[in-house]
């Protein structure tokens, strides 16, 4: 099974080099991998709870969004979305809400941090703190546990917010779930080696710190910024500590370790810090400058942009709506209709269970049905020509259940399964995307029945 891989970049800021190197490009490294199904996002409406300028929203979105894509993110692997093209999200942070305790949430660190000075200062404790700050980690479990992510890669504040997802899917799980996992667990991913970078002055990089390096600044401002980097006082030919400079740690985020070797030796040998920023600088340029350009070509274009991120919308939402039915019906938000029919089809059926039905055809291929317990047909399969193969296709679907499921609706009035990248059946038609996306919920709560 795939490794889903979820994250979100809140949009308040233009990425500097710190957020390059931190999550930037770990992630789309990970992206890659073969195993890897990912899923990365602009969590605008977390945006909104730490900024009321719509303007600096605006901006800090589209900038996100192509250097997500000029530092090499391909859209068409990765499910690519800005959090505010999914309704879903929303009503699924509504659900957790209702499950959320407000204890557990009382004790996440970003609001004791606000409570905590607001004691200081001798104010009502909660002044300043809206209900986003305070919900803040319920509509991050809601990113996370929508798209049932299994890795969570994220920076080390972050990591209690994962705790409290897993901790709310748990709840969820337990209250509503019959006994079955409706919710993936996540676990937080740090990535140790170059978890932080520090900024010019040693400390963190990072916006508030005011020490920054810009990540697709032009090569004349790179330089210049890197000249500001603090460093001791040793003189050209003195011998520098490589581990006590944090240019040192800049260059080792970025160099290979030949390259690594090299300059640590020449700084014991007395490098000049001058000639030291320079070396920083021509290594930054070189994996940089490419991208640099690219971010440029795709800002100038923000329709392209537009497209790109609706599309990954199209894509997420083909997850997100049928599983957020899956978990209305199971908070008990159901259509009157077809639960009236479901309790007239357990009386009548009672005893009966879902199945699956292979035939021959004329041409000597075989194919089968699925059915659900009451006789509704839910699929018709390929044609295969070894009967044996389906055997091991229903008993996988079986087995893996929602998990090996991936249904795609590129036609309006029908899904598709497939599996392993292979279309193995179709849906019949139907009339409206309501009644799909009801059959859709049908057919994993059949297979389920199945598994259980
Ligand atoms: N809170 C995260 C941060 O500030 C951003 C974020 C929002 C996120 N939703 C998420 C990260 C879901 C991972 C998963 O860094």
């Amino acid at each position: 099974m795939n490794t889903r891989i979820l994250t979100g970049i809140t949009t308040t800021g233009t990425p500097h080099l710190g957020n390059y190197a931190g999550a930037i490009r770990p992630a789309i490294v990970a992206s890659r991998a073969a195993d890897a199904d990912s899923f990365y996002f602009l969590a605008d409406y977390h945006a909104l709870i730490k900024c009321d300028d719509p303007l600096r929203i605006q901006q800090s979105r589209l900038e996100i969004a192509a250097t997500w894509l000029a530092a090499g993110l391909d859209a068409d692997r990765v499910t690519f979305y800005r959090q505010s093209d999914i309704p879903e999200i929303p009503e699924l942070t509504w659900l957790l809400t209702c499950v959320a305790g407000k204890g557990l949430l009382n004790r996440a660190h970003a609001y004791k941090a606000s409570v905590d000075k607001n004691l200081e200062q001798g104010e009502d404790p909660d002044a300043g703190v809206s209900m986003g700050l305070f919900s803040y980690p319920v509509l991050m479990a809601a990113d996370i546990l929508m798209f049932n992510a299994h890795k969570v890669p994220v920076g080390r504040d972050q990591i209690q917010h994962v705790e409290m997802a897993r901790d709310i899917g748990q709840r969820f799980n337990h209250l509503f779930g019959n006994g079955k996992e409706l919710f993936t667990l996540p676990e937080a991913l740090i990535e140790e080696s170059v978890a932080t970078l520090p900024g010019l002055d040693g400390r963190k990089m990072s916006k508030s710190y005011d020490n920054t390096i810009p990540l697709f600044a032009s090569a004349k401002e790179l330089k210049s910024t890197i000249a500001r980097i603090v460093t001791d006082s040793k003189l050209p030919g003195e011998p520098k500590d490589p581990d006590a400079s944090h240019l040192f740690t800049l260059y080792q985020a970025f160099a290979t370790p030949a390259q690594l070797a090299e300059f640590r030796s020449d700084l014991l040998a007395g490098l000049a810090w001058g000639e030291a920023k320079q070396r920083l600088f021509q290594l930054l340029d070189d994996e940089l400058g490419e991208a640099r350009e690219r971010y440029h070509a795709l800002i100038a274009k923000p329709g392209d942009l537009e497209d790109i991120l609706q599309a990954g919308a199209t894509k997420a939402r083909r997850i997100a709506t049928p599983f957020l039915g899956e978990l209305r019906e199971a908070v008990g938000l159901r259509n009157f209709r077809s639960a009236v029919q479901d309790t007239a089809a357990v009386k009548k059926k009672a005893g009966k269970t879902a199945r699956f039905a292979s035939f021959r055809e004329a041409d000597g291929n075989f194919r089968f049905r699925f059915f659900a317990a009451d006789g509704e047909e839910l699929l018709l399969s390929r044609p295969f020509s070894d009967p044996k193969a389906i055997g091991a296709c229903s008993q996988r679907l079986i087995a893996e259940g929602v998990d090996a499921l991936e249904l795609r609706t590129d036609e309006a009035d029908r899904f598709t399964l497939w599996l392993d990248g292979e279309c193995l059946a179709e849906s019949p038609d139907y009339a409206s995307i309501e009644l799909l996306e009801a059959a859709m919920l049908r057919l994993r709560q059949a297979l389920a029945t199945l598994a259980a």
